[in-house]
């Protein structure tokens, strides 16, 4: 019989960081959440796929908390729109740009056999990997904010996933931007009346997590 890993708490899952190098943190106050979404997956092989990595810190979650999950991680690594728009006006911005890819890295490197990381933009690895006819259990969305790029990510990743499958967007609630359209919302919302009747709503707050059925 397959033995269930042993239970994680939150401070174990801060231990995961020891010894890492982030200057951002926009990921542990979900854990809480995640910890109770992905636990019918810890028992089992599993296949994700995660849009935005950046330092690496939500790829780190995952990884350490499902022991048998292979991640494929899209990214530029050019950071998102604001990043750059930050990186234009800021040196230590660019330099933190640059070195983005490099410190993913190092952050990810005790599991770089369990990766794949595919440095492209979002909507082209994504079509890719659809040609591949590959598919995913689990998916975390969290590339570009702006409502074309999250329709986007959506829309391509929603034929990968498997039935069953759990799709977690972030950032439904963020609204840093004044024009709605450079905010996440519009996009996920345009994307889920397209696939109404095709999903159960799992988490709806500041993240959505929806199952396909
Ligand atoms: C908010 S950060 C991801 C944070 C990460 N998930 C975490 O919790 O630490 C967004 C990331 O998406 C990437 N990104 C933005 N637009 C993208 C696009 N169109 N294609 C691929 N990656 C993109 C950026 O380079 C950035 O690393």
């Amino acid at each position: 019989m397959p033995s269930s890993p042993p239970e994680v708490s939150l401070a174990d899952a801060a231990r995961w960081y020891d010894g890492k190098s982030f200057r951002d943190d926009w990921t542990s106050w979900h854990f809480p959440n995640w910890l109770r979404l992905l636990a019918p997956f810890r028992g089992r092989p599993a296949a994700m796929l995660e849009i935005g990595s950046w330092e690496g810190r939500s790829a780190l979650f995952f990884l350490n908390y499902l022991p048998q999950m292979r991640l494929t991680c899209i990214d530029t690594f050019a950071g998102g729109q604001e990043h750059r728009d930050a990186a234009a006006a800021d040196a230590r911005e660019a330099e933190l740009l640059q070195a983005l890819e490099s410190r993913f890295d190092t952050n990810v490197a005790a599991f770089s056999g369990r990766i794949d990381k595919v440095k492209a933009p979002s909507a082209e690895a994504l079509i890719g990997l659809g040609l591949d006819d590959r598919r995913f259990d689990l998916a975390y969305i969290d590339g570009g904010h702006r409502a074309r790029e999250v329709y986007a990510d959506c829309a391509l990743t929603w034929p990968l996933m498997v039935r069953g499958g759990l799709v977690i967007i972030d950032d439904y609630q963020w609204a840093e931007m004044p024009d709605p359209m450079d905010n996440p919302k519009p996009g996920v919302d345009a994307f889920l009346r397209s696939v109404e009747g095709q999903y159960r709503m799992v988490l709806d707050d500041y993240q959505l997590a929806i199952e396909k059925r």
